[in-house]
């Protein structure tokens, strides 16, 4: 038995002078909601999968490389285990990856350690989830990392008293907190904090109670998407504006995709962000060019799309550093400290937290020519995970 399977091996070397597991394609199980409410998180994902396999091909390590990919509906964890236990047992994926819900990928990080696949987050960002499973990294951000920078960019504004409006499930009390404690540390004061349910919220009561309160401005941490517009909208209808409240939020609020729909009451918001896409470098370019030309039609890519492009190459990397023979403990170690070109800027995986460390941005809705945009005018470099 022993010698056949030698033999076999032995036989497709010959053939093909590369080992017989070379024949096979790297399967990557592409986890994320491609329907309902967050269906453009998945097509995010995917479309900035596209956009670099334009850049640098589908082969890695000498292998093709296969993008299953699987529908959560979500948000549902359950589903999203369920998937990731076919990918694992039945398609025998060599790495899990996507993941735009945090109790998506919560559900999914301990069949990730169980397996010993790389579990690779394009999105969720409560920040305890690298925590879950030594086989889980993330290149995109953390709530507590792009929540702390607004908050002292307030403070030294002259913003004293806020209202928080975030989403009331792991990420959203991330942000509140982090937003809170940096804020009161410097003589801030929350005078209200708002918790909004993550599905179907009706947000004129919550809009309402921040409006009473009379903070000088409302910090807010809504899910990147519809949620956003709906937020803005209540904000204008219940005349927030002319009572001079200000609008800072993280960069989810005015999320690049669904900004150049959002309407000019979105001009002058400030948020605090890893990614924009009035990003001026030329990365940000080769990757808006890849994007555009690789999914016509699809619209302006948003950090999602950015933090797939990201991943799928920290993937290609992993692969041809490993020559294309997959092990889970060896593909972790080939993740930890990797610096990456992103077209955010330059970012690096914490070697100790497998978490990303990046540059987070303040920026300001503005006219671009006629459209509206994300635009960068302060930063704060090398932003960890606090309290990591
Ligand atoms: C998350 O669930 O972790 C999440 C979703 C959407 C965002 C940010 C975080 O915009």
């Amino acid at each position: 038995m022993r010698r056949r399977v030698l033999l076999t091996v032995v036989a497709g070397t010959l053939m093909t002078g590369l080992p017989a597991f070379a024949d096979e394609p790297i399967k990557i199980g592409l986890i994320a909601p491609f329907s309902g409410p967050f269906a453009d998180y998945g097509k995010q994902m995917e479309d900035g999968i596209k956009a670099y396999q334009r850049l640098h091909g589908t082969t890695a390590g000498g292998r093709q490389v296969q993008i299953i990919v699987k529908d959560t509906t979500g948000p549902v964890p359950d589903v999203a285990k369920r998937l990731a236990q076919e990918l694992v047992v039945r398609d025998k994926v060599d790495f899990l990856a996507g993941f735009g819900l945090t109790p998506e990928a919560l559900a999914v990080a301990p069949i990730a350690q169980q397996a010993k696949k790389p579990m690779v987050i394009f999105n969720a960002a409560s920040s305890s989830i690298t925590t879950k499973s030594d086989y889980v990294t993330r290149v995109s951000m953390t709530l507590p990392q792009i929540s702390t920078p607004i908050a002292s960019w307030a403070l030294k504004n002259g913003i004293k008293q806020v209202a928080t409006v975030v989403a009331d499930y792991a990420p959203g009390i991330d942000a509140e907190n982090a937003f809170k404690q940096t804020f009161t540390a410097g003589g801030g004061q929350v005078v209200e904090a708002v918790r909004v349910p993550l599905r179907n919220p009706e947000f004129a009561p919550f809009i309402q109670r921040v409006k009473d309160a009379k903070p000088q401005a409302v910090f807010v941490f809504l899910p990147a998407g519809e949620q956003g517009v709906a937020f803005m909208k209540g904000f204008r209808e219940r005349g927030l504006a002319q009572a001079g409240i200000k609008v800072i939020a993280t960069g989810d609020l005015t999320d690049d995709h669904v900004l150049p729909a959002m309407g000019d009451a979105t001009l002058g918001v400030i948020t605090s962000f890893h990614y924009s896409a009035a990003h001026d470098s030329p990365q940000n370019k080769t990757f808006l060019k890849a994007f555009a030309e690789a999914n016509p039609g699809a619209g302006r890519p948003n950090f999602m799309a950015v933090a797939a492009y990201d991943g799928i190459g920290a993937i290609y990397n992993v692969i041809n550093k490993l020559g294309g023979k997959i092990d889970g403990e060896k593909a972790m170690a080939a993740f930890k400290g990797m610096k990456i070109d992103s077209p955010r800027g330059p970012i690096t995986i914490d070697p100790a937290t497998r978490d990303v460390v990046q540059t987070v941005y303040i920026r300001k809705v503005e006219k671009v020519g006629n459209e509206l945009y994300n635009v960068e005018f302060d930063k704060f470099a090398d932003v960890k995970d606090p309290g990591k």
